[in-house]
């Protein structure tokens, strides 16, 4: 299993703020881990700099490194086409195409990327749903449609690490648990995920380990069974005082 995630020092700053501070975050091969943390914490910060994309062109200081290999001075696109694939909060999919031409193209970039590309026919199986859409142009989906349309896409380029950057947001109840149900299915199936998510109720169901950040710090993390325990999460996510 590949996909091993480990990152030290990491400083990400815009102007002369400093956004994100982390000292240490490892993600292991074939595991699913996630960040949680309020607006402005610094998720998107953290999971950006990881796949060193972002519109805003922060500094970055620190080594991130992929299964041993340092990534830190790797551009985004080639730690895309290395298998280190982001999926942005709010991301878009091709409006004007449909969800099969979506998810056909692209493709050609990702060989010799750590990872596995899934299949047409793999995708359709994890998303029953697009395939029905399959005919359908990008413009005519819903949210949650475009949101596993933008995951497929991703799943598409052979990613041996996929980043997801809150991919439930704005979607209905059912679909964020169908949507991280999927995402288990992918990890259970030796993909390695990091997942930001504010959905914490619902991440918890289906995450391996859980980090906390918080003003740009991770001031806690650990296994899921010992993270529903502490404090500072039942505090502040689990409706504090309850159990
Ligand atoms: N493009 C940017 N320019 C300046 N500051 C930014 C930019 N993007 C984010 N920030 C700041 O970095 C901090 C973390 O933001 P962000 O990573 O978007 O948090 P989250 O994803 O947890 O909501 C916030 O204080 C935010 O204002
Ligand atoms: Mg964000």
């Amino acid at each position: 299993m590949s996909g091993r995630l480990e990152i030290r020092d990491l400083r990400v700053a815009y102007d002369r703020a400093i956004a994100v501070s982390v000292d240490h975050l490892g993600v292991a091969p074939g595991t699913l881990a996630t960040v949680i943390g309020a607006n402005g914490a610094g998720k998107s910060t953290l999971i950006n700099a990881i796949a060193n994309w972002s519109r805003a062109a922060p500094r970055l200081s620190g080594v991130i490194t992929v299964d041993g290999e340092d990534f830190s001075r790797v551009s985004a696109c080639d730690r895309a086409r290395r298998g280190v694939v982001l999926v942005p909060e709010g991301r878009g999919v091709f409006m004007g195409l449909t969800v099969e031409e979506n998810l056909r193209a692209g493709v050609g970039a990702a060989r010799g990327a750590g990872g596995r590309a899934y299949a047409l026919a793999e995708i359709y199986d994890l998303f029953p749903r697009l395939y029905e859409r399959r005919r359908n142009v990008g413009a005519a989906l819903s949210g949650g449609e475009r949101q596993m349309l933008a995951i497929a896409r991703a799943l598409r380029m052979a990613p041996r690490l996929l980043l997801l950057d809150e991919p439930s947001i704005g979607l209905a109840p059912r679909l964020v648990a169908l949507l991280l149900a999927t995402i288990r299915t992918l990890v259970d199936g030796g993909l390695t995920v990091l997942l930001v998510e504010q959905n914490v109720v619902a991440a918890l169901e289906v995450t391996d380990v859980l980090y906390l950040l918080e003003r740009g710090r991770l001031i806690a993390g650990g296994s899921v069974a010992a993270m529903r325990d502490d404090p500072r999460i039942i505090a502040a996510y689990l409706g504090g005082g309850h159990g």
